[in-house]
């Protein structure tokens, strides 16, 4: 038994009381009583009330009143009943509390930079002073359980895989550049002047080179990094549940992952997934739902209304419809009665994703709907919308005419801030389904050339194998996702084991065989030895774990996450080298990164950045 201590501070019930306990942890709070000291003792496992008596122990009473919050003690004492009356049924002890006899101080804490508590709602303004300080964050209870959760889930994730007879394979960091649709992270190479690692976007090719070798199922938590422009839900520096089967079909992979998503939710959610889950065409998710990620937690669903319109007297619409564009609608139930002021916050938000306006009927009763497009519509079109749209009074129609692609990103977007804003989702409920039937390609915005939507490895369907040259943008992929409440959790494919095939989709996307060579000879090379059918997956982990947890950023589930411009605040990376460092790895920088470092330097005297002017 360790010295510091008999119990955690969320151990003792009623069952331990009379017992002679030792604990340690950190000073939560402390209340003064006039002569009797109640201090909640904290580590990671919970807290406990301890009381410190003029009659017990005299001797500690004046180093008890020097205690301060987040000091580090260690206190023998005895387990007794508390009072009734001070009973506290939000903590698990909160039936008992301990009586001291003893009180060592370990250590004691400065003024922490913010409180360690939940409740605080600083916790939500100094995100910025949070991960400056994330040692003393994660400290919060909430964030102790997140990472507890974040723990078990792994557990759980890796008994599963082992089960089912996956090994767990490690695959290379150094690595080459793998396109995953972001930048590389380089890393330079030291012994090979003028080269570079590239950081892996994804273990996509090792994983797809191991069932090469014959390794049949692996997995992986990888860690992934990619250079892009974060949001919400991403990181640069990642986690992915990463896993590759050979001799499958994409039923196959869809049951493990439905298996281990049923085991996850049943143990962190006590929710009972119902399986197997459903499934969209990407092309069936836009169109209802705007989105190739819907979340199916609610309904109002996008409604096309162009073949209803088709002699519609509304400039706006006709000319939309005419040049092969298209209108939609949405109903918000009950709606109808925001105020006006709602209606111009939505048409700003509609225009801020794109659309050209946001039109809108507010139905008062059966016949009367106030609008500013309603007297362009006939009494025929007003049924036939009224009928299509299950119109009733008190809800609110938003149109919006455009391209469908606008169209469907202006509505997908508008009906998930409208589901926030009427408070439409139940937390408590939860929706999972797979969208399958993506395109194989996408095409550049500005240059018009063909990307790979999942990326280059996956496979066409194979009744589309001829259109590869022919007809590329009607290819289909064999590539599928899976989404959890709106958020595109997980996504893999099955790949082309055939080295011909793999080197048309080179082609397709317009790599010269140069390019193709040297960037991919070797996948090339490894197919053509005999490769397995095979495909996979990979899930995002932290995602998961955030809807695991019912946290609602992706920062919170990570130890140590990056700022939204991949800046560490704790540890003040990235950051600048001395020169002999760069030199070493045969790196100049250019006149531009000077000058930033300069004005960097300047403003934080001492900062290490200053270290290149200086050493130059
Ligand atoms: P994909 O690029 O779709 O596929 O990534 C798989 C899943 O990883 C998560 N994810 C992220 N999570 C946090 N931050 C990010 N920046 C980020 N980017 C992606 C998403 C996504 O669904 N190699 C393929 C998988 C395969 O084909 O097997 C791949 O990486 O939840
Ligand atoms: P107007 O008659 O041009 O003033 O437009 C009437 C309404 O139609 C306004 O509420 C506009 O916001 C809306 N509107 C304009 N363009 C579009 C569009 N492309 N899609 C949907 N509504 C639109």
């Amino acid at each position: 038994m360790s010295r510091y201590r008999t119990h955690h501070c969320g151990a003792l019930r009623r069952s331990a009381i009379g017992q002679e306990v030792v604990l340690s942890g950190w000073v939560h709070s402390e209340r003064d009583h006039g002569n009797l000291v109640f201090v909640d003792l904290r580590d990671r496992e919970g807290i406990t009330q301890i009381v410190f008596s003029p009659e017990e122990a005299p001797e500690l009473m004046d180093q008890v009143h020097h205690l301060r919050s987040e000091d580090v003690i260690c206190v023998h004492g005895r387990v007794r009943e508390r009072l009734e009356g001070t009973i506290n049924p939000n903590l698990a002890t909160g039936e008992v509390e301990v009586i001291a006899r003893t009180l060592e101080v370990l250590n004691r804490a400065k003024t922490t930079p913010f409180p360690i508590d939940d409740a605080s709602p600083s916790q939500k303004a100094g995100e910025e002073l949070r991960l400056r300080h994330r040692y003393l964050d994660l400290r919060r209870p909430s964030m102790a359980r997140v990472l507890r959760a974040r723990h078990e889930i792994t557990q759980v994730v890796r008994a599963y895989f082992h089960e089912l007879g996956f090994y767990e394979v490690e695959t290379p960091i150094l690595s080459k550049s793998t396109p995953e649709g972001a930048r590389d992270y380089l890393v330079p190479s030291r012994v090979h002047p003028g080269k570079f690692y590239a950081l892996p976007q994804a273990p996509q090719q090792y994983k797809q080179l191991l069932m090469v070798a014959g390794i049949d199922k692996y997995f992986q938590m990888a860690r992934c990094f990619r250079d892009e422009d974060l949001r919400a839900e991403r990181q640069p520096e990642f986690t992915q549940i990463d896993l590759e089967m050979s001799f499958i079909e994409e039923a196959d992979i869809m049951e493990v992952i439905e298996g281990m998503m049923a085991r996850l939710l049943e143990q962190q959610l006590g929710y009972k997934m119902p399986l197997p889950l459903p499934r969209l065409t990407y092309q069936e998710a836009m169109d209802r739902f705007g989105s190739d990620k819907p979340d199916l937690r609610f309904g109002m669903e996008l409604v096309n209304l162009a073949d209803l319109l088709a002699d519609t007297q509304f400039k706006v619409f006709r000319g939309v419809l005419d040049s092969g564009g298209c209108v939609k609608a949405i109903n918000a139930k009950g709606y109808g009665a925001a105020p006006l002021s709602e209606f111009d916050r939505l048409s700003k938000l509609a225009q801020e994703f794109g659309a050209k306006g946001l039109a809108w009927i507010r139905v008062r009763s059966e016949e009367d709907w106030a609008s500013p497009i309603v007297k362009y519509f006939s009494d025929s079109e007003r049924q036939a919308m009224r009928e299509r749209l299950n119109i009733e009074p008190g809800d609110l129609i938003l149109f919006c005419a455009d391209k469908a692609t606008v169209v469907n990103e202006v509505l997908g977007r508008i009906r998930l801030e409208l589901a926030d804003k009427m408070q439409l989702i139940d937390p408590k409920s939860h929706a999972l389904l797979w969208v399958v039937d993506f395109p194989l390609f996408e095409r550049d915005r500005e240059t018009g050339r063909l990307a790979a939507m999942h990326h280059p490895f996956t496979s066409p369907r194979l009744a589309d194998l001829e259109l590869l040259e022919s007809d590329p943008d009607r290819v289909c992929a064999r590539a599928y996702d899976i989404v959890m409440d709106g958020v595109e959790i997980g996504g893999g494919s099955i790949r082309i084991h055939q080295p011909e095939v793999q080197a048309k989709m080179f082609k397709a996307l317009g790599l010269e065989p140069a390019e193709i060579d040297e960037k991919f000879g070797h996948i090339i090379e490894a197919l053509s030895y005999g490769a397995p059918p095979h495909g996979g997956l990979a899930m995002g982990f932290d995602r998961m774990v955030m809807l695991l947890t019912g946290t609602d950023s992706i920062r919170d589930v990570i130890p140590f996450p990056k700022t939204q411009k991949a800046t560490c605040l704790m540890t003040d990376s990235p950051s600048s080298v001395d020169a002999t460092q760069l030199r070493d790895v045969h790196i100049d920088l250019t006149p531009a990164a000077r000058k930033a470092l300069a004005a960097d330097a300047t403003k934080v005297p001492n900062d290490p950045q200053a270290m290149v002017e200086s050493n130059e």
